[in-house]
């Protein structure tokens, strides 16, 4: 395992390229609503892309076709936007962006209800983003993996939720997906330790059931789908670990 360690100044322009990955999320996100295609929303960042003169870090990375990820419902990550997928009223969209700017990546995600959530998509939404708060504030030097994907899994085993285990977050940076895995399971203590200089993609995927946490790979050969088609949730953000904790890259530019 090579886990590569970022000076300050990489840092400064992962940041930069963070921020439009943030702003884009946001975009994109905003524009779910029934009656929309998820082809239409890729195609927004398509134009973004173009104005800003930045990459869609996801575009042709390993023959994928799409700008970003738009996964509905039982559709954990990976989904293909497409002009023919319309959105419907109540479902879960999760907006996967990555910009590639400056030499780096951002990688973040989140996931909003096209109208009024059901109370228990509201539920597992919750749940899901403090999942991945309880990720965040584990991290930081000197804490091992296992400590993180700990204080994940307890979230949302608390709850009474599945979590994804074939699929997990990752180190990013130069390259969308580098070493190390980052697990939203893990036993305390164990694996790597975080050091100062590592930035990492922190994505609790979480399912509403536990025979959720099994995954399918659609016809596709990318939509990742819960196998018993339960409804799943996922946030991601992009975390660098500092001296004293660590920063999340991808907060939207006006937050604190
Ligand atoms: N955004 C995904 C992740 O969080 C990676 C997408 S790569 C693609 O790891 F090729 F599938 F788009
Ligand atoms: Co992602
Ligand atoms: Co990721």
């Amino acid at each position: 395992m090579k886990v590569d360690i970022k000076s300050k100044a990489e840092i400064d322009r992962m940041r930069e390229a963070c921020r439009m990955s943030a702003e884009i999320r946001d975009i994109c996100a905003s524009h779910v609503s029934p009656g929309v295609t998820t082809g239409e929303i890729d195609d927004l960042v398509a134009e973004y892309c173009g104005r800003y003169k930045v990459k869609a870090s996801f575009y042709r990375y390993n023959g994928y076709p799409g700008h970003i990820c738009v996964s509905i419902n039982d559709e954990v990550i990976h989904g293909i936007p497409s002009r023919h997928r319309v959105i419907m009223p109540g479902d879960l969209v999760s907006t996967d962006v990555g910009i590639f700017k400056g030499g780096f990546n951002g990688d973040t995600s989140r996931t909003v209800c096209a109208g009024k959530p059901s109370p228990e998509a509201a539920r597992l939404m919750e749940v899901t983003r403090r999942c991945l708060k309880a990720g965040i504030e584990a991290a930081g030097p000197g804490v091992h993996l296992g400590d993180v994907g700990y204080a994940i899994q307890k979230v949302a085993e608390e709850a009474g939720f599945g979590i994804v285990r074939d699929w997990i977050g990752h180190g990013v940076g130069r390259t969308v997906h580098e070493d190390p895995q980052v697990p939203n399971y893990g036993i305390p203590g164990t694996k790597l330790v975080l050091r100062p200089g590592m930035t990492i993609a922190i994505e609790p995927m979480i399912t509403m059931t536990k025979a959720g946490e099994r995954t399918d790979v659609l016809s596709d050969g990318w939509t990742v789908v819960t196998r018993d088609r339960c409804l799943s949730a996922h946030y991601e953000h992009t975390v660098a670990i500092t001296d004293d904790g660590c920063e999340v890259l991808t907060l939207p530019a006006d937050y604190p």
